[in-house]
């Protein structure tokens, strides 16, 4: 694609703030690293979108689910293997990083409805022994 092309589609529009909250933005996207305001607005826009198009729940999702645990914790393998195979149809893969002695990360890539995906999140996020977990909710873009 030639610059040419790729600004033909784009679209301008004048933004309006109060001073402070444009400088706390200045700040965020320096802090940020963005090269401009346009780039971090556009980033700020799309993370909006998806969480909004994450609220259509019988649509098919796509996410990644990054789990920390100790695997010496009584009964947390058992449980975590044991939601894991209930739910096999939505685990498109799985990473297993052993981090030191105690401690593990399970990377889950997961694909299917967003509903039973939010829950396949929470009951993993919920097993005692789990100590840090987060949901990481993708889109191809093409739904927004
Ligand atoms: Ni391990």
């Amino acid at each position: 694609m030639t610059t040419s092309d790729h600004s033909a589609k784009l679209a301008r529009f004048g933004v309006s703030m109060e001073r402070n909250l444009l400088d706390g933005f200045d700040r965020l996207i320096a802090a940020k690293g963005y090269a401009n305001r346009s780039e971090a607005i556009r980033d700020l826009v799309r993370g909006e979108l998806v969480r909004r198009s994450w609220t259509n729940l019988k649509a098919k999702r796509v996410a990644v689910l990054a789990l920390v645990y100790d695997h010496e914790h009584s009964d947390l393998l058992h449980r975590l293997t044991h939601v894991q195979h209930e739910h096999g149809d939505l685990i498109v893969s799985s990473l297993h990083v052993h981090l030191d002695c105690d401690n593990c990360l399970e990377v889950l890539t997961l694909k299917g409805p967003a509903s039973r995906i939010e829950r396949l999140a929470e009951q993993m996020l919920s097993i005692r022994g789990v100590k840090y977990g987060q949901l990481m909710r993708a889109t191809t873009g093409k739904d927004l």
